[in-house]
């Protein structure tokens, strides 16, 4: 996709590996993209209507890096009266979650293959999604490498702007020091304050499953830090 130039300056939290795109994968793309998938409109002079492309008007959650998309396809059942949009640039993923979604015959998830700050700010709406969850981003764990976080100042206060007053924030991670850092930066930014009912960080809230990072994360005995917050 062409993008503009101010956008290749930019620091991403991510670097694209594809790695193995299997047949079954490609073929989730062939059938299932039209059902599930949103294509980043790069002449688009106004955000996504979500009420067109959900074809109702709902709570909607987005969550940001879904993986293999276990905790979306879950969540997704578990409350098919929110709507839930999924942003994740590693292919493969999206790829086996649109499977796993067209299976359970689920239709309450749309996704986008692309990089979530690009996404939440071309295409999301002002104050239009009820909660964002980002479960074990890549930690970038290297000092010199932390700049790449996703969880900083900058994305957290586009992030408010997303979020309706009231609304959610859900970062979960198993990087003690990761967790330092969303603890902090979360304390300083002054949209979001701490969910009086989920302030615990060695608590997980009931509607986070435990996902294949996290399994791995617990294997390696990290530990794991849940933050909720509420859009002030
Ligand atoms: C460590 S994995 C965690 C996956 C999943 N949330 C889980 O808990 O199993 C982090 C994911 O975030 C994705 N990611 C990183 N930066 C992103 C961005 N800016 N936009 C969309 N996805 C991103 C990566 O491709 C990767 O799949």
């Amino acid at each position: 996709m062409d993008e503009p130039a101010s956008h290749e300056r930019r620091i991403r939290s991510f670097v694209l590996r594809q790695g193995r795109f299997t047949p079954a994968q490609q073929r989730a793309f062939d059938e299932h993209w039209t059902r599930y998938g949103i294509d980043v409109d790069p002449a688009a002079t106004a955000p996504r209507d979500l009420d067109a492309l959900f074809g109702r008007h709902a709570p909607r959650v987005l969550e940001v890096g879904f993986g293999n998309g276990e905790q979306l396809l879950h969540s997704a059942r578990a409350e098919p009266a929110r709507d839930f949009i999924g942003v994740e640039v590693h292919r493969p993923g999206v790829g086996r979650l649109m499977n796993a979604l067209a299976d359970a015959g689920v239709d309450n998830v749309r996704l986008y293959n692309h990089d979530a700050v690009e996404v939440l700010e071309r295409e999301i709406a002002p104050a239009s999604l009820a909660e964002v969850r980002i479960y074990f981003p890549d930690p970038w764990h290297k000092k010199r490498h932390n700049k790449r976080r996703l969880v900083q100042p900058a994305f957290l206060a586009l992030l408010a702007s997303r979020v309706q007053a009231g609304g959610r924030l859900h970062l979960a991670t198993d990087w003690a020091d990761y967790a330092e850092h969303m603890r902090d930066v979360l304390a300083a930014a002054p949209d979001w304050r701490v969910d009086a009912g989920h302030a615990d960080p060695a608590v997980r809230p009931p509607w986070r499953i435990e996902t294949h990072f996290e399994r791995r994360g617990l294997r390696l005995g990290h530990g794991v830090w849940d933050f909720v917050h509420v859009r002030t």
